[in-house]
């Protein structure tokens, strides 16, 4: 949830740190500080609340550094404040750390630590790993410190830590939370999310659990806590600074969900072959065979995602003929699913780091299953904890209301029933049917886009709707709860989402004159029994809008308001039912004057159970 940003080189710690703690808001929010080391001294600046608070309380020698860390926190233990704030030191100032993931036996290490005359001064589980190094270093080197006492760690860290014992140098290490070294000409950053180095290096490497390096200005190690000595691949960071910034939006959750055209375009890049109705899927090569043999797909994600999972069950089940189930992954350890060699568990992550997500996969894993990894950012603990993979190249979402990487997910779905579809039995003329409607979708987002004023006016209109509810069936029903979501997580509304025939079994009963219904209910093979929904609604005095196909404005004469989208497939319909109920989320959060792109009590990435 937290976010890590650290740099050694000859140029001012300072900016990089401020600049990367900007990047990393969308991960948590509450408090940050900086820690940099200056003539053998750590100065140490924390605050309350946003980045631009940090940097405004940035003063003396701390502006003029070239070895510094800095954290944004998310609160898991301890509430938001200056103390409970990052980084950490030990009793007197030596060290200085910041800490991503949870410290499961920090109360007993504390106790121990508090018994041998140690003061805490936070609330925090990060705070035991200084005053661990601190009680190391009685005996060794900053080094020998720094992995004896991660040894003693049980749960998850990625941390980074300086010491005025050994002034010249960063120490970072992973273990379940995320942590990038990023390579510059006569410098480096660390950083838990390569977004906050974009524009500053070229290449990176991605440390893996158990692993730790120490980097200082001649280069870096990469050891495992065992003192072995590893060889790391330095990849190519292909993202643009320009992908990582507002592109002149008021918001990045705005940029995002006009960039649906491109990112969708991308995700079918080089892998859709429409005169052959097939889908080429490199990332599946290593595993095709097995592929051949599997009788069941498990679909494992969380939040957008699962829904995202929800409509590739629809597609894959009715044109791939294989029996698909979709699982919240924070149930899917906990319960026995029935899941064997024969079955193939995809999990689908935006972020490639959801803690749920990637404990389904290391569970499935364990029951013998093949694990795909349907993930956006590359490099990140699912892509490679996977037995193979899709990667969305939607390239950074930043803000925290999931869009685009959505949209993606439905193209590579799309693209998995092509895939499948074709390797059992699908026909050349549905496959190519299908190849030409993906081929044709970039234009049509683009086309439904473009009614962001109307929808905004909408949302004006009825921002003091007390709750909405979302309904939809079929392709459509896992729209109406991605809708619903996007309304509660960042309108703060209360909405629900249904599909449109378990509205009489219950909900109905919310239906009044101040209910405002988000109906879809496209011209497919269940149109007309969606229709008698709508009916229903309006007998009981609620507002209605319509989302419905283009030529039939006839509805009009049976809702509040009508918005069009173009004719697509009917498999294909829920990547273009969703951009107005986005943008409807969007305007409404804009009118209520919130906080668009980092919704309270919320983080971009869950990394904790
Ligand atoms: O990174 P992931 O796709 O694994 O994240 C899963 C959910 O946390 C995420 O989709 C969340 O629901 C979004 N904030 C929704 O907009």
């Amino acid at each position: 949830m937290c976010g890590i940003i650290g740099y050694i080189g000859k140029r001012n710690a300072k900016d990089f740190l401020i600049e990367g703690l900007r990047r990393l808001e969308y991960r948590g929010y509450d408090s940050a500080g900086m820690a940099v080391m200056k003539d053998g001294r750590i100065f140490l600046t924390k605050a309350v609340g946003k980045v631009a608070e940090l940097e405004s309380k940035i003063r003396g020698d701390a502006r003029q550094a070239m070895l510094g860390i800095a954290h944004t926190r998310w609160a898991t233990h301890g509430k938001p404040s200056e103390t409970n704030a990052h980084p950490h030191a030990d009793c007197f100032g030596n060290l200085s750390l910041v800490h991503n993931g949870i410290v499961e036996n920090y109360q007993e290490l504390r106790d121990m630590l508090v018994g041998k005359g140690h003061r805490f001064v936070s609330e925090t589980d990060s705070e035991v790993i200084a005053h661990l190094v601190e009680e190391e270093l009685k005996s060794c080197e900053f080094e020998d410190a720094f992995t004896r006492a991660l040894s003693a760690l049980q749960g998850t860290y990625g941390v980074a830590m300086m010491g005025v014992s050994d002034p010249e140098k960063l120490f970072v290490a992973r273990k379940g939370s995320p942590l990038v070294i990023g390579v510059g000409t006569d410098e480096y950053l660390v950083a838990s999310d390569v977004s906050a180095m974009v524009g500053h290096v070229s290449k990176v490497i991605y440390l893996e659990d158990g692993e730790m390096a120490i980097i200082d200005l001649q280069g870096y190690r990469v050891k495992t806590l065992d003192h072995e000595l590893l060889e790391k691949e330095e990849q190519i960071l292909e993202w643009s600074q320009e992908q990582a910034q507002k592109g002149g939006h008021p918001h990045f959750m705005i940029k995002e969900i006009l960039e649906q055209p491109k990112s969708f375009e991308d995700a079918l890049r080089g892998r859709l072959l429409v005169e052959e109705g097939l889908a080429k899927l490199g990332g599946l090569m290593p595993v095709e065979e097995r592929l051949r043999k599997i009788d069941r797909i498990v679909i494992a994600s969380c939040g957008t995602s699962y829904h995202a999972g929800l409509a590739g069950e629809y597609m894959l089940e009715e044109y791939a003929g294989i029996p698909v189930e979709v699982e919240y992954a924070s149930e899917f350890r906990y319960r026995k699913s029935l899941i064997d060699e024969r079955t193939a568990v995809i999990a689908l992550s935006q972020s490639g780091e959801t803690a749920d997500t990637l404990a389904a996969v290391r569970e499935a894993k364990r029951k013998g299953a093949l694990t795909l990894g349907v993930v956006n950012v590359v490099g990140s603990t699912i892509a490679r904890e996977t037995d193979a993979g899709i990667y969305n190249h939607a390239g950074p979402e930043v803000s925290v209301a999931s869009t685009k990487a959505f949209t993606s997910q439905l193209a590579i779905l799309a693209l998995l029933t092509l895939y499948f579809g074709r390797m059992r039995g699908m026909s050349l003329v549905t496959g190519k049917r299908i190849a030409e409607g993906l081929r044709m979708l970039p234009s049509l987002i683009e086309k439904v886009a473009e009614q962001s004023e109307p929808i905004k006016k909408m949302a004006k209109k009825y921002q003091d709707t007390p709750h909405f509810l979302y309904l939809g069936r079929k392709y459509n029903m896992p729209i109406a709860l991605e809708g619903a979501l996007k309304i509660k997580e960042i309108a703060y509304v209360p909405a629900q989402g249904y599909p449109t025939g378990e509205m009489k079994h219950g909900p109905i009963a919310l239906i009044d004159e101040q209910s405002l219904c988000l109906f879809i209910a496209p011209k497919d093979s269940v149109y007309e029994k969606s229709i008698s929904g709508l009916e229903e609604i309006k007998a009981r005095g609620g507002r209605v809008i319509v989302i419905t196909t283009e030529g039939n404005e006839a509805i009009g004469g049976k809702a509040d308001e009508v918005i069009l989208i173009p004719k697509t497939l009917e498999l294909l319909t829920p990547i273009l039912s969703i951009i107005p109920l986005q943008l409807f989320a969007y305007h409404m959060s804009v009118a209520k004057g919130y906080d668009v792109d980092r919704p309270r009590n919320l983080a971009k990435s869950v990394t904790v159970e």
